[in-house]
């Protein structure tokens, strides 16, 4: 076979975004970040077993999975990463364009794929590359929202184009082990190799990411797995073959038990068998049993529609079209917001105050004169402002019972709104379902098991911080207290160290 670079993916049809900007991407947009040579050198240990292998890298950047094998092809869109993947690989054959279209329209199958796909977030993976991406891997079998970051439909493109009894192997950011994107990724290669490995490694293989990255294995195209292996490793270290050593996670239990999440797998067996035995427990409740939990308001102009005591007065603004708003995590470092509390923040002159105004109201004049500031001028063309209508009212402004943080450090805080405060987007707010259950709710709260329990339901974002979304918030299990005080301490701590140590937090820092 002739190796040049010739391109399959030229030329790209009108109306592609790569046809139609030839600027170049930044890394970021690109996900280019390139795998640290030990790391090459195992995974093409783990998936190479003859030279007359055909090996895949999907996403070559600039060759170094395919320049220690002869017989490769890599496909890359960027071109001054094809170039030096030429130079660097002269013995392979190298696409230059998108691996979705080549994907979609290639009938070559390989005896093994390897490489490292882009970490571009759905924020940035979009337009026709997404549109792309997304319909290729619904033809596979394969479901993801818009929501999905670039690298899990790479891996199920990857994948299809491996020939039976075939082999890949991967870099995969961490979040394989949570991300609502990562299972359809797990269930699509456990329905078709018979071994799928996940290697989990707490060291940074990226010491410059913020995002953790794990390995994936899978081997023996064609077959079907029950199981997904699972080992967890402090520090990688090159290795010929995938660890000899792993947990054995049944596909249903990931599915049923697990919410479709393996990070709870870097936990001991007995502090998993508690937790598990505990959440089903008859007495247990979540979170979402006694609360809805919600995102605060949105303005789109936070210094326009935040104001502080002075220049409230300075604009006339009435008393009753303020309300005082808890705008960040930083308020909420003790266990009540109260009058107080608001009473500090009006002599500090802190921008305390949300200016709510309501649809159907008579605009006071001061209203209307601070709206028509040039301050209020430039609020009205943000975004936010341009979509509503009226652009001054902010929706979705409640008063919660409880805040709860969105990103934390140690652990989440709950705070009981005693101030009849709002709050906006970077907190959460509760709103409770029932009289009793806020008595519940506080009782249960602080203990290591509900914390614990944060962290299995929320996910890391990097950096050593947690986040809980809602809807991993509501998933939160409170214990009844009898049932809390009978548990294993040690168990529970040792893990709740644990889960920590994985997402790098350390307190003092
Ligand atoms: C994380 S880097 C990996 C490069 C190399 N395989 C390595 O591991 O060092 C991902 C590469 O994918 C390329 N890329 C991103 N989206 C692509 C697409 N849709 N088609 C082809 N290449 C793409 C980027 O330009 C980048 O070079």
């Amino acid at each position: 076979m002739k190796r040049t670079g010739r391109s399959y993916c030229q030329p790209l049809f009108a109306g592609d975004e790569k046809f139609q900007t030839k600027m170049p991407r930044t890394q970021k947009q690109n996900g280019a970040y390139y795998t640290p040579e030990s790391v090459v050198q195992a995974l093409l240990n783990w998936v190479i077993r003859r030279k007359e292998d055909r090996l895949l890298d999907p996403s070559c950047g600039d060759g170094r999975f395919i320049a220690s094998h002869p017989n490769s092809v890599g496909i890359e869109w960027d071109s001054a990463s094809v170039e030096a993947a030429r130079l660097r690989a002269p013995c392979a054959l190298i696409h230059d364009g998108d691996f979705f279209t080549w994907a979609a329209q290639t009938s070559e199958r390989f005896d093994c794929a390897a490489g490292n796909p882009p970490f571009i977030r759905y924020q940035m993976f979009k337009g026709k590359t997404r549109t792309r991406a997304l319909h290729l891997c619904r033809e596979l079998g394969a479901d993801f929202t818009g929501l999905t970051s670039s690298w899990a439909p790479f891996l199920v493109a990857a994948a299809s184009l491996v020939a039976r009894g075939g082999r890949m192997a991967f870099v995969v950011p961490a979040e394989i082990g949570h991300a609502p994107y990562g299972a359809p990724v797990i269930k699509y290669l456990v329905e078709r190799f018979s071994v799928v490995h996940i290697v989990a490694v707490r060291s940074k293989l990226f010491p410059t990411l913020s995002e953790d990255c794990w390995l994936l294995y899978a081997g023996g195209c064609g077959g079907q797995s029950a199981e997904i292996r699972f080992t967890a490793l402090d520090h990688f270290r090159p290795m010929r073959t995938p660890p000899r050593e792993y947990e054995a996670v049944s596909v249903k239990d990931w599915r049923t038990s697990w919410g479709c999440r393996l990070r709870p797998f870097v936990m001991s067996h007995p502090a998993r068998d508690l937790y598990r035995e505990v959440a089903a427990d008859r007495d247990s409740t979540r979170l979402g049993d006694l609360g809805r939990i919600g995102i605060g308001y949105v303005t789109g102009a936070n210094d326009f529609f935040h104001l502080r005591p002075s220049e409230a007065e300075r604009s006339g603004i009435p008393d009753a079209l303020l309300r005082p708003t808890v705008r960040n995590g930083r308020a909420l470092r003790s266990r009540r917001v109260d009058a107080a509390m608001v009473e500090q923040w009006r002599r500090a002159d802190a921008p305390m105050w949300l200016l709510r105004l309501s649809r159907d109201m008579t605009l006071p004049d001061t209203i209307r004169r601070y709206l028509d500031s040039s301050a209020g001028k430039a609020a009205r063309q943000s975004y936010k402002c341009r979509i509503r209508d009226p652009w001054y009212v902010v929706p979705g402004v409640r008063i919660p019972d409880f805040f709860l943080s969105y990103m934390s450090g140690v652990q989440p805080s709950l705070v009981r709104n005693d101030a009849r405060c709002t709050c906006s987007n970077s907190v959460h707010g509760i709103q409770l379902k029932s009289v009793v259950a806020g008595h519940q709710i506080e009782t249960r709260w602080n203990s290591s098991f509900v914390q614990l329990s944060c962290e299995l339901e929320g996910h890391p974002l990097g950096g050593g911080m947690l986040k809980l979304e809602p809807g991993e918030a509501a998933r939160v299990v409170l214990p009844v207290p009898s049932r809390l005080a009978r548990l294993d301490e040690q168990i529970v701590n040792d893990a709740l160290a644990t889960m920590r140590s994985w997402r790098h937090y350390s307190r003092g820092r």
